[in-house]
């Protein structure tokens, strides 16, 4: 009996990643430079590892709160405070498995089956996917023509267009792929169109501790009420294998939500916890080495692709360059992406792969050493001037 024509139908809409199918092909490929990577190549700082050694060796080896460790969610809620001046008590504070099981919290608490949830593209497909498990619909909202932000006026037409089966908008600043943020005074328009709708702002600041332009911005000033704050140590202090994430929202919302994230995983590691506590109590400012050498490999890339005719989101936050293909060369950048690989062994995902807005577009990491980078970039300007001949011949 074919037994996969009686799973939930909702999971024949989602797609496998193909993503990580290219990152897959790429890495078979010898001596490749990779840009595909998504978590940060540096190691866990060392006073965060030697607290999770002295969790172990004080066996911290059961069940921690399902919400999360006091000691932890007392100090995400100082280090909000301290760094972003945003305010949550300890009560106001999920701790998740990664940010994924705070997305995937969020999304399936708040959608009944049919409800819309807002997704500006180009985006990180995991909130497709989660809205579609849980049977609602994503609305993917281009936004490629506005600098690749939602804009309040695409927000507002986009919210009278879908009527009142809006029931969320995601916004993900610092954003993956692009690298775009908002400035407060975008976000606080954003949360002028929203107020008093009964929608909720999912706001992933995952990326929150890289910002290379300005101070981090965030929706939760503006909008507190109706927003789920999302985020997490996997970026700010190199540890997506520990996977602790964060969620936090007003405390009756909190109650709600955290039925589903307790019948889901009941808690996280608590080993984990305890590192992730050490890690915002006594590692504030951690990210800052790394940011400096992420803005650095950042400037270098950048202007490599300028000199080669590819133009370039201005990516002012986390480590993603989302570049279009110089106009002169081949324009399906799914084409671009797998040939590259193969003839100029650079790995760049291809641009499409995030949703309407993508096409002709690559993304790629800076999440790799600044050798590897200065590698790549000279693979590339190889491939390219290749290309350029031999279209004159
Ligand atoms: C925008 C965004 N949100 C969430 C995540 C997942 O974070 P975590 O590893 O903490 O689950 C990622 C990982 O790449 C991401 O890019």
């Amino acid at each position: 009996m074919e037994m996969t024509k009686y799973l939930n139908t909702q999971l024949a809409g989602v797609k496998a990643s193909d993503i990580l199918a290219f990152a897959n092909f790429a890495s078979g490929i010898p001596n490749i430079v990779n840009f595909t990577v998504g978590e940060p190549d540096f190691n866990t700082p060392e006073h965060v590892q030697q607290a999770a050694i002295r969790s172990i060796q004080e066996n911290h080896s059961h069940y921690a709160p399902s919400n999360g460790t006091q000691e932890l969610r007392q100090n995400v809620s100082n280090y909000l405070a301290d760094k972003y001046d945003q305010h949550y008590t300890p009560e106001e504070v999920i701790v998740t498995e990664g940010a994924t099981e705070a997305i995937y919290t969020a999304i399936v608490s708040v959608l009944n089956p049919g409800d819309k949830v807002i997704i500006p593209t180009p985006t990180f497909p995991l909130y497709i996917a989660d809205v579609t498990v849980a049977g609602g619909q994503p609305i993917l909202v281009d936004t490629s023509a506005t600098d690749f932000k939602l804009t309040p006026e695409l927000l507002a037409q986009t919210i009278d267009r879908e009527g009142s089966s809006v029931k969320m908008v995601v916004l993900n600043y610092p954003g993956n792929p692009t690298g775009v943020t908002y400035s407060q005074a975008e976000l606080d328009a954003l949360g002028d169109v929203l107020r008093d709708k009964p929608i909720f702002a999912l706001c992933d600041e995952i990326y929150s501790e890289l910002n290379y332009d300005h101070p981090h911005a965030s929706l939760t000033k503006s909008l507190r009420e109706q927003t789920i704050l999302i985020s997490g140590v996997s970026k700010s202090h190199a540890m997506t294998g520990w996977r602790i994430g964060l969620l936090c929202a007003p405390q009756n919302v909190v109650n709600e939500l955290s039925k589903i994230h307790q019948f889901t995983i009941t808690s996280t590691a608590t080993v984990a916890q305890d590192a992730a506590a050490e890690a915002l109590g006594n590692g504030q400012d951690d990210a800052l080495p790394m940011k400096a050498e992420y803005q650095k490999r950042r400037d270098y890339i950048l202007d490599t692709l300028n000199e080669l005719g590819f133009q370039t989101a201005k990516p002012s936050g986390a480590f993603y360059i989302y570049t279009k293909i110089a106009p002169d060369l081949e324009q399906d950048d799914v084409k671009f992406a797998y040939d590259l690989a193969k003839n100029g062994h650079v790995a760049a995902v291809p641009g499409s792969y995030f949703g309407p807005g993508g096409d002709h577009y690559l993304r790629l990491s800076y999440a790799t050493s600044m050798a590897e980078i200065k590698r790549g970039m000279t693979q590339l300007q190889q491939y390219v001037a290749d290309q350029r001949v031999s279209q004159t011949v």
